[in-house]
């Protein structure tokens, strides 16, 4: 079968994900929070910033490498931390890990994904991260960390965008409910998915295993990892951010950054990178699309810039890689690409983000990804 000609887009593979996926996981992968505003926000804004299309430039030698943390990466891409994605699909990590790896790009591992680190050490490539929701209990921060780091994960992201837990109103109505529990309506939708549903059998229900030590040591019995995970973590502060500071050796991002002032702030604290993200929409409904406050974080900031939310495709990556981004992150499509073929849909992903991304360069005469021409702010499209 030719993936191209099946699934040549990320709508695509989001299309086959809807109908392989129960209606319960579908709405915890893809859904925003209130009435998605946000999400929809992101979206129009990307589609507003334009180049203008570039001529008689002849033939073209595209560079798709970029350089972060003095290191030098074939892709200006890579796989943002998708918690419980265990959910999503039997061994999502492994898949995901594995597949950045022999891309050679960075894979994020969220502190609440059905895998810890120790399971994953084996899959890692060179440009392993690891997610961190903030425990409360210093002994767990710093055992996580030590964890974190004995499994090969190099750079640590601090996540300072959920305050407190959103409402995901759809989720909510697709009867999914926070712990997770099998009701006869989410057994009914499991059991009209029977390749989703064979695949978990197989491997067990999923749970937050890097939190499993902690669990039983510190919490005693109660029964679900899910709600755990808040129990466990902290909102942090700033001298949360100086804690880890002085705790981890290795590159350090903020990933939910969205004032320019506290860009300026974070840099003097001695961060390493800034990631601009406003949580792919499902954290605030009024939130700035991630896109409208990358120029202002980057006149703020010298900081490395890593940027998601709403990434649909390469142009999507050259749009922001021109108003200041270093370094692209996709979240749900990396999950839609898994949900819709399986172990081979990361790798399938990865290649129309590369192709995408070389297509649009020729149009804009652009030969790396470092060095983008300027952008225009373009007019509402009219679909006739
Ligand atoms: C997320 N995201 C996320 N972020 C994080 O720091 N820790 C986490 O555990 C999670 N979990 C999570 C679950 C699911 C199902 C989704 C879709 C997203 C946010 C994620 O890292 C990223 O910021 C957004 O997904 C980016 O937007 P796109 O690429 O999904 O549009």
């Amino acid at each position: 079968m030719d993936l191209h000609s099946r699934y040549p887009a990320i709508a695509d593979l989001a299309r086959q994900a809807q109908r392989r996926l129960p209606p319960f996981v579908w709405e915890y992968l893809d859904s925003a929070t209130g009435t998605e505003a946000t999400k929809t926000r992101n979206r129009a804004a990307l589609d507003r910033v334009g180049f203008l299309p570039s001529i008689l430039h002849g033939p073209l030698e595209v560079d798709l490498s970029t350089t972060l943390f003095g290191e030098k990466l074939p892709l200006p891409f890579g796989v943002a931390p998708v918690g419980m994605s265990g959910l999503i699909w039997p061994d999502a990590e492994g898949h995901l890990a594995r597949s950045a790896a022999a891309a050679g790009i960075p894979y994020t591992l969220s502190t609440v994904a059905s895998q810890s680190p120790e399971d994953l050490a084996p899959h890692l490539g060179e440009q392993a991260w690891f997610q961190l929701y903030p425990p409360k209990d210093p002994d767990i921060r710093i055992d996580m960390l030590a964890r974190a780091k004995s499994a090969g994960f190099k750079v640590l992201v601090l996540t300072v965008d959920v305050p407190v837990a959103s409402r995901r109103e759809r989720q909510m109505r697709s009867g999914l409910t926070q712990p997770p529990r099998l009701t006869p309506r989410l057994l009914a939708q499991t059991l009209a998915n029977p390749t989703w549903a064979l695949g978990m059998a197989r491997r067990g229900m999923p749970h937050m295993r890097t939190l499993d030590k902690y669990i039983t040591g510190n919490l005693g019995n109660l029964s679900s990892t899910a709600h755990i995970g808040y129990l466990l973590r902290t909102s942090p502060d700033w001298e949360y951010v100086q804690w880890l500071r002085d705790h981890w050796q290795g590159p350090i991002v903020i990933k939910g950054v969205m004032r320019p002032e506290d860009a300026e702030r974070l840099q003097d604290m001695g961060v390493d990178a800034l990631w601009v993200s406003n949580h792919g929409g499902r954290q605030f409904d009024a939130s700035p699309a991630t896109i409208e406050m990358l120029p202002e974080i980057r006149r703020a900031t010298t900081l490395p810039l890593i940027f998601d939310s709403g990434v649909e495709g390469g142009l999507d990556m050259l749009r922001a890689l021109a108003l200041g981004a270093d370094y692209i992150m996709l979240g749900r499509a990396f999950h839609f690409a898994l949900a819709a073929l399986g172990e081979p849909g990361p790798a399938h992903l990865i290649d129309i983000l590369k192709q995408d991304l070389k297509s649009n360069m020729g149009q804009i005469g652009a030969t790396d990804v470092t060095s983008l021409p300027l952008t225009r702010t373009l007019g509402p499209a009219h679909q006739l």
